[in-house]
């Protein structure tokens, strides 16, 4: 019998088929198959690799700021478009970190309740029907998915070894060009850990003046650099602020995922149209929480404590790694180590794709990771996994390398 939301639900949406796809994405084959091991072995402890989010929680400074302005009626309001001393703190970061300097708080600067609402507002700001918006892949899919909500397409750019995981930005074809009216870039990468250059950034300020383009960077794991590669802008190359914008968040930096909030900082108009946007959207985040931020931003030393966990944790992970065949490096950002799948194992299995891999690696080793098949088979690997201490770290990797080894993977 058909049912009253049987014809109310958007074509955006999928219109009639909505809900009715019997396609299985990834993420609910790795479930699945999470759920079937940890049945299957209720004796072994599952190795998460998979994680998207830090292991630690906010710092106890972040927390007790959070917990003093929390119950002040001051704090009570809708915070609307927020609250001044945030912008500033942003700015002020922005400086110390990246080098920004000149920046007026209140006009290059937003808060957003975390980068996630900020990537799906700025498609509204600046996608009409039939725009075309350029996206890396794989990649965060969050500006993409809204673009295609509004009526606009999406022209993938693959991120390739080869280019060291930047986008070939020649390769557009001149109608698709034409037609772009976004580019949306991603440095420190997720999931391929790579990052940009300076001069790759003003490569991509050319590229989008020729071509009259808005760039949206998102920096959300900018600040999480490794061996001597430092934090760095794309609003710090030349003429970067005529173009574009970038989007901050405070969630891996500092460890803040669940508490929702960032910034996007950038050209004052393209600010300016997020604001309106964000301002018929949502009314804020409670301004505790952004009160507890600025304490965050303020004390850098939080990101570096987190940097020195990760880096520790990467070299025993490459190695680990590479001794069970894969051909892994330690990125220079982000938390992920990217590689690629085998193509399986001495026994004769074939793994078709890097999702085939992975759910084989949870149902044979209880070891979680994320596939991505999007250009060329890889699997990722992330440092946020559940560990107390140094000791504690060294013993899961020790643990998930004689777990791979016995896999006698084949590359
Ligand atoms: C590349 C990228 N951008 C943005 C986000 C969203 O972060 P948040 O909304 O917590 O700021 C994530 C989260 O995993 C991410 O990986």
């Amino acid at each position: 019998m058909a049912e009253f939301f049987d014809d109310k639900i958007s074509e955006r949406l999928g219109g009639i088929n909505f809900g009715k796809s019997t396609v299985i994405y990834k993420f609910e084959i790795i479930k699945r198959a999470k759920a079937a091991a940890k049945k299957e072995h209720p004796e072994m402890d599952l190795i998460d690799m998979g994680v998207g989010e830090p292991d630690w929680p906010a710092d106890s400074l972040v927390v007790k700021a959070l917990s003093e302005e929390a119950g002040k009626p001051e704090n009570r309001w809708y915070a609307d478009n927020g609250i001044p001393e945030f912008q500033e703190a942003a700015a002020d970061y922005l400086r110390r970190v990246y080098g920004l300097s000149g920046l007026i708080s209140s006009e290059h600067i937003i808060h957003g309740i975390g980068s996630k609402p900020v990537l799906a507002m700025l498609p509204i700001c600046f996608i009409n029907p039939g725009d075309i918006l350029l996206t890396t892949v794989p990649g965060y899919p969050v500006t993409a998915t809204y673009t295609k909500y509004l009526g606009g397409e999406v022209f993938n750019l693959p991120l390739l070894e080869s280019n060291g995981f930047l986008p070939d930005l020649d390769s557009v074809p001149p109608p698709v060009l034409k037609k772009a009216k976004l580019l949306y870039l991603n440095y420190p990468n997720n999931p391929t850990g790579a990052v940009a250059s300076g001069e790759f950034f003003k490569k991509v300020v050319d590229f989008a003046r020729t071509n009259n383009i808005v760039v949206v960077h998102d920096a959300a794991y900018s600040a999480l650099t490794y061996d001597g590669y430092k934090p760095l802008s794309f609003l710090s190359a030349d003429g970067a602020m005529d173009v574009g914008l970038e989007v901050h968040s405070l969630s891996k930096a500092f460890n803040m995922t669940g508490w929702r909030i960032g910034f996007v900082c950038g050209n004052i108009k393209a600010v300016k149209a997020y604001g309106t946007v964000k301002d018929n959207t949502d009314s804020g985040q409670f301004r505790a929480i952004q009160k507890a931020g600025i304490e965050a931003l303020r004390n850098t030393d939080i990101t570096q404590r987190t940097i020195e966990k990760y880096s520790r944790r990467f070299n025993l992970l490459t190695d680990a790694l590479n001794e069970a065949g894969f051909e892994a490096r330690k990125p220079k950002g982000s938390f992920y180590c990217y590689v690629k799948s085998p193509s399986g194992t001495m026994d004769g299995r074939v793994f078709n794709t890097a999702t085939e891999f992975s759910e084989f690696l949870i149902r044979e080793s209880l070891i979680s990771t994320v596939p991505w098949d999007d250009a060329g088979k890889y699997v990722r690997f992330s440092v946020t996994f559940e560990a107390d201490s140094p000791h504690e770290e060294t013993s899961v990797i020790n643990e998930m390398k004689e777990r791979l080894k016995k896999l006698k993977l084949k590359f």
